[in-house]
């Protein structure tokens, strides 16, 4: 079994990647051969400071350190550095539709919201993510909820480079959570927590410090009525029941029978709390890890080489599908 995942070096991770993702790549790594890529190409897409992005590469290597990714036990890499990625997108665009893309949900937003250039990178990001998971014939793709229309069109594209070259590539399955997979925004329970399009108050970060994630989640808004129940009509509270079962681990069930008799106020300071002890560790491990920028580079540079071995011959056997590249 092999597991591949990529996350952005963008912004500061939240918990809705922490509970959705993150937590999904640690278990990983019992569960089989597991491959992570830090995407700095797909970071590319929309506007951003180029002097910043080496750094939040850091920055985001070193919260997938402290949160227990292991990098004796998987591979972790910056998506730069393994130019196979690159050269796979493009010959997978042989097998894209067009019509596809233009239907991405994620392009329609990201589009939206650009102020001055909408990049054809930002069209061709799901390629570029299509070609992660196919150079490293990964069998499972752990990602949150958003994801979904990415899958299924990397699914596809191995599906029909398949049918028009020969049996070369894994269709991947993908995984995602029964609980936590759509983490919402405290302040706006209709849309997902994101630190791209959210709210900044009801967006909690992983870094946070406590007290910061308590006067997140006190203001963050409630529904009308008194109950702690999940229901179509009561977003912010069954956002909440979400949460703290995610992070406890425990049933809906669990947490709607526990605050049956509690006031939305004490709930959300039990929610508060479990969230940072929950966090509490991955922040007191995150300073020390990222002062080694040295530290963090050969750990980049390792994971790399490893991952460049897997693509490399998966490359290859593309290339020899498709007719391009040297006679072998
Ligand atoms: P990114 O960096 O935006 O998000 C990383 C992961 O966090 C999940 N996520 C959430 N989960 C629950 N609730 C939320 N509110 C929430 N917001 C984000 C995302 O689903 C994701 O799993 N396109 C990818 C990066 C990527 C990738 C890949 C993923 C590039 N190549 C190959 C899988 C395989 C992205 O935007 O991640």
């Amino acid at each position: 079994m092999r597991i591949f995942s990529g996350i952005q070096p963008t912004g500061s991770k939240h918990l809705g990647n922490y509970i959705g993702a993150i937590t999904q790549y640690v278990a990983g790594q019992e569960r089989g051969e597991a491959i992570y890529a830090i995407v700095d190409l797909h970071a590319t897409t929309v506007a951003y400071e180029s002097a910043d992005l080496r750094e939040k590469t850091y920055d985001t290597l070193a919260l997938l350190l402290a949160a227990g990714l292991d990098p004796d036990r998987c591979i972790l890499f910056r998506q730069s550095d393994v130019p196979q990625n690159s050269e796979l997108t493009w010959l997978l665009c042989s097998v894209t539709s067009f019509g596809d893309l233009n239907r991405m949900h994620q392009f329609k937003e990201k589009a939206a919201a650009q102020r001055e250039l909408v990049s054809a990178g930002l069209f061709f990001y799901p390629v570029l993510q299509a070609a992660d998971v196919l150079a490293y014939r990964a069998n499972e793709v752990p990602v949150g909820d958003d994801q979904r229309q990415h899958i299924e069109l990397m699914r596809d594209i191995a599906e029909r480079f398949n049918a028009r070259f020969g049996e070369t590539l894994v269709v991947p399955e993908h995984r995602i959570p029964e609980v936590g997979a759509r983490i919402m925004d405290l302040q706006n329970p209709e849309s997902k927590m994101s630190t791209t399009g959210g709210s900044e108050q009801g967006t909690v970060l992983v870094l946070d410090e406590p007290a910061k994630i308590m006067k997140k989640f006190r203001s963050a808004v409630t529904d009308s009525g008194e109950e702690i129940v999940r229901a179509p009509d009561k977003p912010g509270i069954s956002n909440l029941i979400e949460i703290l079962a995610a992070v406890r681990g425990v049933s809906f069930a669990d947490i709607e029978k526990e605050f049956a008799d509690a006031r939305y106020g004490e709930f959300k300071s039990a929610v508060a709390d479990g969230v940072i002890d929950y966090l509490a560790p991955v922040r007191e491990r995150y300073s020390e890890i990222r002062a080694d920028d040295k530290g963090l580079e050969a750990t980049l540079a390792r994971g790399a080489q490893k991952a460049r071995e897997i693509a490399a011959p998966v490359l290859a056997d593309v290339q020899r599908a498709m007719g391009v590249g040297p006679l072998r």
